[in-house]
C-alpha cells in the first residue's frame, strides 16, 4: 500500500489579527488503523465552530461540513481517497452561518425521553424504613423532562469557569459516580480535599443533608456548591445563566421541564437535584437475593450477609435495603485527632469532630478509593480497619466500641476466610445495570 499523505491546514478565513485558533482549541489527524479512514479529532472548550475542507491538490477545496463542537470536542471519520492523496483543513470562522443548534444536533436524547419519573421500585423500598429516608420535597418530585435537563447539565462542561470540567469528571457512571482518584482534579488543576462521594440512591437519607460533613440541607442547595467552589468548577451563578441562555437548545429543555424557555438558577438547582435522585440503584444481586431468601448467593456471600448483620454489626451504621445510618451521624474511628474535622470543622466544637456522613453503600465495590480522604484503596482494607484498626476517639460511635457505649474500640477477630465473606458481600451489592444505563451517560453528540 502506498504511503498515505495527511495534511491538516488551519487557516482563518478572517482577519489575519485574529486568524488563529481559539485559546485552548486544537486539531488532530490520526490514522487510526491501515484502513480507508482518517480521523479528524477537534478540541476546543469554547465549543466554536468549524468549516472543514478536503482537496486532491491543495489548489481546489470543497466543502466537507460545518461542525459545530457542543460539549469541547468533536470527532469524525474521514475516507481517504483510494490509492491517492487527500489533504483536509479545517478553518475556524467566527462569522460563518453554522447549522441551527437545536436538542436534536446537540444531544443524542431518546424520543420519548427517558423514564426517570416512574422506576420501578422493589416493595421493599415503599414501605418503612425506606420510606422514612426518602429526602425528594414536596415541591421538586422527578419529572422526565426535568431529570432529563438534569443530565445534560450534570455533562455540561460549560458549567466550570473554563469549560473542562462537568459535574461527570468527578461522579463517574463506571464508577459508581464516584471519582477513582483519591483527591479530584478541578478546573484550574486544583486538587479536592475530599474523596468524591458515590451518587447512587442519594435520594433515601434520613438526615437529608449532603457533603460528607453535611453541609447542605438538602439535595438542591448542595448542587449549586461544587458550581461555585473555587476548586471545582469557578463558576459565578450569574455567569453560568448568561452562558446557558446564549445556548438555543438549553431554551427547549428548560421550556419542557419547566414551562418557560428562561434559564435561571433556581431550575437549574431543581434539575440537578431531580437527575440526581433519579440515579437509583435496585437491580443487584443483593435485590434479587433480598426477593427470593438468598438461594441466589454463594455460601461465601451468606456467610458475609450474615457477618454484616451479626457479628459485624455493620448494619448498626449502613442499615436497610439502602445500607444508610438511621438518625445519627456517626464517628467510625479513623483517627485521633482527625486531620479533617468533619461536622466539628463547620461547629467548631470538639464533640462533633470526626462525625462524617456515610451515603450508601450500594456500588461500594466500584466507588474507591474510601472513606472521606479515600484513605483505603481496596474493600479488603475497609475490612481489616474494621476487623482491627477501629482508633480509640472521645466521639466513637457506640456500635463500634467494646463492653458498652464508654467502651474501648472493638476487635472483630475475624479469621481470613471470615473477611473474604465481607468483601464478597459487599460484592453483591455491585449495580451493573446502573452503571450502564444510558438513562444515566454523557448525552452530548461528540460526532462518530
Ligand atoms: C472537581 C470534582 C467535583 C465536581 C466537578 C463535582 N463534584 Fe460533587 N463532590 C465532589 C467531592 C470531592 C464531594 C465531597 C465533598 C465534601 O464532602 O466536602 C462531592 C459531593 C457531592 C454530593 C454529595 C453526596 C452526598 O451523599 O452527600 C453530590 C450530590 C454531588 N457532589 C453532586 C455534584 C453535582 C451535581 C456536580 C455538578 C454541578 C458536582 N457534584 C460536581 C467532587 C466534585
Ligand atoms: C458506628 C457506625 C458504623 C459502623 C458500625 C460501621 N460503619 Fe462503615 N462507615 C461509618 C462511617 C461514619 C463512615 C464514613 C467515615 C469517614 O469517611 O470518615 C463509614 C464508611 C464505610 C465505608 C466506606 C464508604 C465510602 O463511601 O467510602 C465502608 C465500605 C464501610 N464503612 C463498611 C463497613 C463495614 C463492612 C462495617 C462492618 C464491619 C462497617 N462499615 C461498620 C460508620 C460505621
Amino acid at each position: 500500500m502506498k504511503p498515505v499523505r495527511l495534511l491538516l491546514i488551519v487557516a482563518a478565513m478572517v482577519p489575519a489579527a485574529s486568524a488563529q485558533l481559539p485559546s485552548g482549541a486544537s486539531l488532530h489527524l490520526t490514522r487510526p488503523d491501515a484502513g480507508s479512514t482518517v480521523r479528524l479529532a477537534l478540541s476546543d472548550p469554547e465549543n466554536h465552530s468549524y468549516l472543514i475542507q478536503s482537496s486532491p491538490d491543495l489548489k481546489t477545496w470543497s466543502e466537507v461540513g460545518t461542525w459545530k463542537i457542543y460539549n469541547g470536542s468533536f470527532n469524525r471519520n474521514l475516507p481517504l481517497q483510494a490509492g491517492g492523496t487527500l489533504f483536509y483543513r479545517a478553518s475556524y470562522d467566527p462569522t460563518r452561518v453554522v447549522p441551527k443548534d437545536d436538542v436534536s444536533l446537540a444531544l443524542l436524547l431518546p424520543t420519548p425521553r427517558g423514564n426517570y419519573a416512574a422506576q420501578t421500585l422493589p416493595a421493599r423500598f415503599l414501605v418503612q424504613p425506606i420510606v422514612g429516608q426518602d429526602n425528594t420535597p414536596a415541591d421538586n418530585g422527578v419529572t422526565d423532562s426535568g431529570a432529563t435537563l438534569g443530565r445534560v447539565l450534570f455533562y455540561d462542561k460549560r458549567l466550570s469557569f473554563n469549560q473542562t470540567i462537568s459535574c461527570a469528571s468527578c461522579h463517574q457512571q463506571a464508577h459508581g459516580f464516584s471519582d477513582p482518584a483519591r483527591f479530584s482534579t478541578g478546573f484550574n488543576g486544583g486538587h479536592t480535599d475530599r474523596n468524591s462521594m458515590g451518587l447512587a440512591n442519594s435520594r433515601w437519607y434520613e438526615r437529608g443533608a449532603f457533603f460528607w460533613d453535611e453541609r447542605s440541607a438538602t439535595l438542591e442547595i448542595q448542587v449549586l456548591e461544587p458550581i461555585q467552589n473555587s476548586v471545582e468548577m469557578g463558576m459565578t451563578l450569574p455567569a453560568l445563566v448568561t452562558r446557558l441562555s446564549a445556548e438555543p437548545f438549553y431554551a427547549t429543555l428548560f421550556n419542557d421541564a419547566f414551562g418557560s424557555p428562561e434559564v435561571t438558577s433556581g431550575k437549574i438547582s431543581r434539575a440537578l437535584a431531580q437527575f440526581v435522585r433519579s440515579i437509583i440503584s435496585t437491580r443487584t444481586k443483593f435485590d434479587t437475593g433480598a426477593a427470593n431468601g438468598f438461594t441466589n448467593f454463594t455460601a461465601q456471600e451468606n456467610q458475609g450477609r450474615q457477618l454484616f448483620n451479626g457479628a459485624g454489626n455493620c448494619n448498626a451504621c449502613h442499615g436497610s435495603d439502602n445500607f444508610v445510618p438511621g438518625p445519627a451521624i456517626n464517628n467510625n474511628g479513623l483517627e485521633n485527632p482527625y486531620t479533617d474535622k468533619g461536622v466539628g470543622a463547620i461547629t467548631g466544637r470538639p464533640q462533633d469532630e470526626g462525625l462524617f456522613k456515610v451515603g450508601s453503600l450500594r456500588n461500594i465495590a466500584l466507588t474507591a478509593p474510601y472513606m472521606h480522604d479515600g484513605r483505603f484503596a481496596t474493600l479488603e482494607e475497609v475490612v481489616e480497619f474494621y476487623n482491627s484498626g477501629v482508633v480509640a476517639h472521645p466521639n466513637l460511635s457506640p456500635p463500634l466500641r467494646a463492653g458498652g457505649p464508654a467502651g474501648p474500640p472493638r476487635r472483630l477477630n475475624l479469621t481470613a476466610q471470615e473477611k473474604a465473606a465481607l468483601v464478597a458481600f459487599l460484592n453483591t451489592l455491585t449495580d451493573t445495570a446502573l452503571s450502564t444505563d444510558s438513562r444515566f451517560s454523557d448525552p452530548f453528540n461528540y460526532g462518530d
